[in-house]
């Protein structure tokens, strides 16, 4: 498969086209941002990282019977993956509260939930990515009725499969964001599942093993993602 234009550049992969319309190639760069750019830091090794994480959870959850767009990793830093039509909302699970949402409801960051909560954020830097419900997204035909009810369904689902896969390793899940796209008239998983986009806690200590550690200076970063890597036994060597 041969790379070819610069498609689009994000504040941590870019994506190019390829010499197949349906394929992309996802290039994860070292390239670290938080606060919607706003904090900004190159993080030596943490492209290869976060391929080889996300690699390793696409596959699982395909093999649990979740469509993704994930097709192969190619290089330390490129995978390919089939071209979705993204929709521009993003799926936030929470199976303990953190954030955004101890902020907001002024709830002590650390509160396991009884269930897990869903919310829904808009794709858009700029405006800081803010909470919109069911109605917002119906209103300004961002995803119908039908996709809003499979993004739910199906980030609720990635819950259930991933909860225990970290917790086998020691890990918890607290809480993690899903991006999905249109593949046809279906929905499939798209963007990345990686440190960058989830909270992860020594499930004994409650040490932060995710971005946190970027977002609040409390150094580490790569070295805790390579232990997320190890305790899942996500191969770190070709
Ligand atoms: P929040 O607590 O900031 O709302 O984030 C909830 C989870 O979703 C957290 O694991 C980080 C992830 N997330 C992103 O990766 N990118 C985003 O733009 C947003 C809003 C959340
Ligand atoms: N994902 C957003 C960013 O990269 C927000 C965050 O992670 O703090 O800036």
């Amino acid at each position: 498969m041969k790379k070819g234009d610069l498609l689009y550049t994000g504040k941590a992969k870019s994506v190019y086209t390829t010499d197949q319309a349906d394929r992309l190639i996802l290039h994860f760069r070292n390239d670290t941002s938080a606060f919607d750019g706003a904090k900004l830091a190159k993080l030596d090794r943490k492209g290869e990282m976060n391929n080889r994480i996300n690699t390793f959870i696409m596959g699982h959850l395909e093999s649990a019977g979740i469509a993704t767009h994930f097709i192969e990793r190619i290089s330390a830093v490129d995978s390919v993956v089939k071209r979705l039509d993204m929709i521009k909302v993003e799926c936030v699970v929470r199976n303990i509260v953190a954030g955004s949402l101890s902020k907001r409801l002024g709830i002590e960051e650390g509160f396991d939930l009884d269930q897990p909560v869903f919310e829904f954020f808009l794709k858009d830097d700029a405006l800081h990515d803010p909470f919109i419900n069911d109605s917002h997204i119906r209103a300004f035909s961002w995803a119908s009725d039908a996709e809003i009810d499979a993004m739910r369904t199906l980030t609720l689902q990635v819950n259930d499969i991933l909860k225990p896969l970290f917790a086998n390793a020691g890990i918890l899940l607290v809480d993690f964001k899903l991006e999905f796209g249109r593949d046809g008239d279906q929905l499939a998983l798209g963007d990345e599942f990686t440190p960058d986009g989830c909270r992860l806690w020594d499930a004994k200590t409650r040490n932060k093993l995710d971005k946190d550690r970027f977002r609040r200076d409390l150094g580490d970063v790569v070295e805790a993602y390579e232990e997320v890597a190890r305790r899942l036994g996500v191969p770190l060597q070709d």
